[in-house]
């Protein structure tokens, strides 16, 4: 019986008639963080944190009936779904009752990510399908017949059905790489090639807003393992972002080097920055510091979570460093060949 309770996941704590406690197992002694033997002897009630659960225990003691509830204990704040249980004796009377507690907070955790997820997602929908909507109103009440209002209108939904398009496109690959559905393929990767390959895709952006762009790396860079589309969607994220958050005349300086068995690449532009306080959340899908001018930019705030989604699914890791108007540093690891 011991060797059973002790080796359980859930706490598991025994009470007599008076709702003190006779037993507890290692699991329950460190959901309420004590030490061996601590609980023994206690009660929940008269304990203002343990208030539900008292009351539970009390009104089980009483009508026999088992009962359960949803409760956060402290310290760690973790939610238990807790089943209290009344123990019978041979007559049918009641001697006491076992409470176990069951952790939940990952799963309710995850519930309210995917709450967040979905009113988010719908929230950036809707957004160019008001302006959408609202133009093609304008335009059958009478402006199609103005040639110059209808054009420019017409470039406006056109523009926002291209976002609308992206967006899609940004969650069905974030959704394909959490899924695994699309594995990930790994050849031997010459890291320098795929940078520069990037560095002349974005050309027409990279001389639009005359900015200097610079790569070193070392000569005797490792190969690393990775997926050739992958590794050009994380190099373009960041060096759109590098583009898009930097001032006109800025300059943009890219590394690759090795480090413990791994290629680091870190981008580093002039730009605007990033307060410290929203560093930890950039890589957050639809994260964005300054919701607007992301907008106006024609971000859908989804480039740094597949960055992070690509890079990690390759057992590499991401960082950010930033200095609000001095500039921002991100970077990724791959495993080096
Ligand atoms: N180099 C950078 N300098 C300053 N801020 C940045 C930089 N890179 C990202 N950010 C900030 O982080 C946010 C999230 O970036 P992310 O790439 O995920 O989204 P986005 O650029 O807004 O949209 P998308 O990449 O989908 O076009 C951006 O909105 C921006 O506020
Ligand atoms: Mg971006």
């Amino acid at each position: 019986m011991n060797a059973i309770l002790t080796s359980m996941a859930e706490g598991v704590v025994v009470m007599d008639g008076q709702a003190q406690i006779i037993m507890a197992n290692k699991a329950a002694e460190n959901i309420f963080v004590v030490k061996e033997g601590v609980l023994k002897g206690r009660r929940f009630c008269g304990c203002p944190d343990y208030e539900q659960i008292s009351a539970k225990v009390e009104e089980v003691l009483k009508n026999g009936k088992e009962a359960f509830i949803e409760t956060t204990i402290k310290p760690h704040s973790q939610i238990f779904q807790v089943h209290v249980a009344p123990i019978k004796g041979a007559n049918g009377e009641i001697e006491g009752a076992v409470a176990v507690f069951h952790d939940v907070t990952d799963a309710r955790n995850f519930d309210q990510m995917r709450s967040e997820f979905v009113s988010n997602v719908s929230h950036e929908l809707r957004t160019p399908l008001t302006s959408i909507k609202g133009f093609v109103e304008t335009l059958l009440d009478g402006a199609m017949e103005n040639s110059v209002l209808c054009r420019r209108f017409l470039t406006i939904i056109d523009s926002e059905t291209f976002r609308l398009s992206r967006l899609i496109e940004d969650l069905l690959t974030l959704s394909s790489i959490e899924s695994k559905e699309q594995a990930v393929d790994t050849h031997p990767v010459c890291m320098p090639r795929y940078v520069s390959n990037v560095m002349n895709v974005l050309g027409p952006q990279i001389s639009e807003k005359d900015l200097q762009v610079e790569y070193i790396y070392d000569n005797a860079l490792p190969y690393v393992h990775a997926d050739e589309d992958l590794l050009n969607q994380v190099l373009i994220n960041l060096l759109d972002n590098a583009i898009k958050y930097t001032p006109s005349g800025g300059k943009i300086t890219i590394r690759s080097q090795e480090r413990d068995n791994r290629v680091l690449t870190t981008i580093t532009d002039t730009g605007m920055g990033i307060p410290r306080e929203s560093l930890p959340r950039v890589f957050e899908r639809f994260y964005r510091v300054d919701k607007a001018r992301s907008r106006d930019l024609g971000g859908t705030g989804l480039g740094l979570a597949i960055v992070k989604h690509i890079v990690e699914s390759h057992g590499g890791e991401v960082m950010v460093d930033s200095e609000v108007g001095k500039g921002s540093t991100f970077g990724f690891s791959f495993i080096a060949l």
